[in-house]
């Protein structure tokens, strides 16, 4: 009698580049899977996956044109989880980072946890990654916020316009109805609203679109603010706007700082002015 293995999830991302961006660990517990969901609107990744696992099932079609995200979303969960209580050793792939902006790999590995099996997440090659290296910015040098775009549009932020802005979905700016189609001008308008609080609409930014197959160019299209009304943007367009302002030093706090630095430093003057005991009787 063989004894049966205990299902598992396993979240991975392939990358944003077909076949280039994979890490070996994703690779080896696709290859080692009884079963590979995938999420990804393209093809020609789940033929290549299919290279490496001949199970793989597609969850593309679980979406609808006119079917909330969140419903498409909460039966990919279902799938997923319902593999794993067949103690099936299950993978759940996604393009990129399994844990960027993918709300059903969270919940997948969240749910299967709670019912007692093991789940794990294996980092990807996200956008972000990608456009880091293409645009050629660096997010520690003047910092950087990222925001899901509709959400940015939805509640009250406070957006520091001397530090990076990274703006999500933003062919879905304003969508209201959680679909997959791209929203218009109108919305885009509201969001150019809502960006000339804190920027200058003349102030350049970038629409980005990361290369995800080999040979391919990413789209790295520089124009100020005001002309992403006209601009052409896609479900996978990434906004990306470079800091406005300079940093602003914070005085008071690096006043707060050198005391702090001076108390140390006046406590080891002390120290070092005190006989050690050791020593002490040779001097008597
Ligand atoms: C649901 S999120 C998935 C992100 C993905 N998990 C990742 O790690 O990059 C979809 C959004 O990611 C960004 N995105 C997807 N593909 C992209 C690409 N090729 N270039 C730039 N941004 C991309 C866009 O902002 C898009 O609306």
């Amino acid at each position: 009698m063989t004894a049966t293995t205990k299902g598992s999830l396993t979240c991975v991302g392939v990358g944003m580049m077909l076949g280039a961006h994979i890490c070996p660990i994703s690779r080896s517990h696709i290859e080692n899977a009884d079963i590979v969901f995938s999420a990804m609107s393209d093809g020609f990744v789940e033929k290549w996956l299919e290279q490496l696992n001949p199970n793989v099932h597609s969850l593309q079609s679980l979406y609808g044109k006119d079917k909330s995200r969140h419903k498409t979303y909460k039966e990919m969960v279902q799938t997923i989880v319902t593999a794993v209580q067949q103690n099936k050793k299950v993978v759940a792939a996604f393009y990129g980072h399994p844990g960027v902006f993918v709300k059903p790999a969270h919940q997948a590995i969240e749910q299967t946890r709670a019912l007692g099996f093991d789940a794990t997440m294996v980092p990807g090659i996200s956008a972000e990654a990608c456009l880091y290296a293409d645009l050629g910015m660096d997010p520690g040098k003047q910092g950087c916020q990222h925001y899901e775009t509709s959400q940015f549009m939805l509640y009250q932020r406070r957006i520091d316009p001397s530090a990076m802005l990274v703006l999500w979905q933003i062919g879905l700016a304003g969508d209201l109805s959680m679909g997959i189609g791209t929203t218009g001008v109108a919305e885009r308008r509201l969001l150019l609203e809502l960006l000339a609080e804190d920027y200058s609409l003349e102030h350049n930014c970038w629409l980005y679109e990361a290369a995800t197959m080999p040979l391919m160019q990413p789209r790295m299209e520089q124009l100020p603010l005001k002309a992403l009304l006209q601009a052409e943007i896609n479900q996978h367009t990434t906004l990306v706007i470079p800091p406005e302002k300079s940093l602003v030093p914070n005085i008071q706090m690096r006043q707060r700082l050198k005391i702090l630095q001076q108390q140390a430093t006046n406590i080891s003057k002390q120290d070092n002015n005190v006989i050690p005991f050791n020593k002490r009787e040779k001097i008597q």
